[in-house]
């Protein structure tokens, strides 16, 4: 059977209009411009306006991307959300935004798998084109993680934001698109990232929510060690899959969430800083939609020109990491 391979067709992401500044935090909470710049490298975040649900997000960030693909949405045939914020646990995020762009002909689900959310949503819709399933999939990351924030702990308001990524994923020239994935989990870290309550181990209770259960809880410590030690291994290993080597990269774009982080992954692989994108600092941690959105604005400075290759890398709640090598397609 003929080999086929699957790429990214078309990319759209959308940013809230409201930006919340560390300054402005400085008056909410007790911390300060410089703590946040030094440890994190942020500088400011988006935040969604009262009115807008992950799923408004993730549709303009998907209509986007179908238009640069120049697909509409009835041709879609699976829907794949990203998410650790969705609108409601039930019905997935995915099926509101599929009947939203009008994507009649398609299946739609929701994937939790934190910060690493869309690179494994990117790996299942590979999975799914390769074996010739389907033809065209949206597959979105989107999160409005400031409301699960707990806006009077600093350890964990000050690093996050809320955004949208999408990409349509099909069939793309031989020798381009997706070339190697890499992904993997440790369960057993799970409570070092959580929202310990709403689920069926602590269901919403007065109580759950007098003790802040349903907000972010981070032991930010322990998931640094885990994100310094996983984030280049990952990215090495998808490189290893793909008979890549450091001189063969042009562009790492990894998760957003704190700038040393991606300091001592891009030192790990020995890939210069001016090879890896970082936007960190305008956006914080949009988690799952992070990566989506750093490869929107990586196209729009010219830096994803056709045959470039690229190396996706993140990590997140789960405990989870995911990479991919991809050689851009469009
Ligand atoms: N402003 C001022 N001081 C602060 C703040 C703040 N916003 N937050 C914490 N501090 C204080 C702490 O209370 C502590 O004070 P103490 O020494 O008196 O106790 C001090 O600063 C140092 O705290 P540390 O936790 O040691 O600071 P560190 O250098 O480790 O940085 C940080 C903390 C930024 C949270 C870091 O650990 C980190 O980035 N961890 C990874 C977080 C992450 O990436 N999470 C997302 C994962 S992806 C996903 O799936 C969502």
């Amino acid at each position: 059977m003929e080999k086929i391979f699957a790429g990214i067709l078309g990319m759209g992401h959308y940013l809230p209009d409201k930006v919340l500044t560390n300054y402005d935090l400085e008056k909410m909470v007790d911390t300060n411009n410089d703590w946040i710049v030094e440890r994190t490298g942020i500088k400011s975040r988006h935040i969604a306006a009262p009115e807008q649900a992950t799923s408004d997000l993730a549709f303009i960030a998907a209509e986007r991307a179908l238009k640069d693909a120049g697909i509409d949405g009835k041709d879609i045939e699976c829907v794949i959300v990203a998410t650790e914020s969705p609108d409601t646990k039930f019905p997935s995020t995915a099926c509101l935004l599929q009947d939203k762009i009008g994507a009649k002909n398609a299946a739609a689900f929701d994937l939790s798998a934190g910060c690493s959310g869309f690179v494994y949503a990117l790996a299942v819709a590979n999975t799914m084109i390769v074996s010739g399933l389907y033809k065209h999939i949206l597959v979105v990351g989107a999160e409005t993680l400031s409301r699960i924030m707990n806006w009077q702990d600093r350890n964990t308001c000050v690093l996050f934001g809320d955004g949208a990524g999408a990409a349509v994923v099909g069939q793309v020239e031989d020798g381009y698109g997706i070339l190697s994935i890499d992904m993997g989990a440790d369960g057993s870290g799970g409570q070092f990232l959580s929202q310990p309550a709403g689920g069926s181990r602590k269901p919403a209770s007065h109580e759950t929510v007098d003790a802040g259960e349903h907000f972010i809880h981070m032991d930010g410590s322990e998931v640094f060690k885990f994100a310094v030690k996983i984030m280049g291994r990952t990215a090495e290993n998808a490189m290893k899959k793909a008979g890549l080597n450091t001189e063969e990269i042009d562009l790492l774009i990894p998760h957003q969430a704190n700038i040393r982080i991606i300091n001592s992954a891009a030192k790990r692989l020995g890939i210069s800083m001016d090879k890896v994108f970082v936007n960190v600092d305008k956006y914080g941690n949009t988690s799952a939609a992070s990566i989506p959105i750093a490869i929107c604005e990586a196209r729009e400075q010219g830096l994803l020109e056709k045959g470039k290759t690229v190396i996706l890398a993140g990590f997140g709640a789960g405990l989870t990491w995911a990479s991919i090598a991809l050689k851009w397609s469009k």
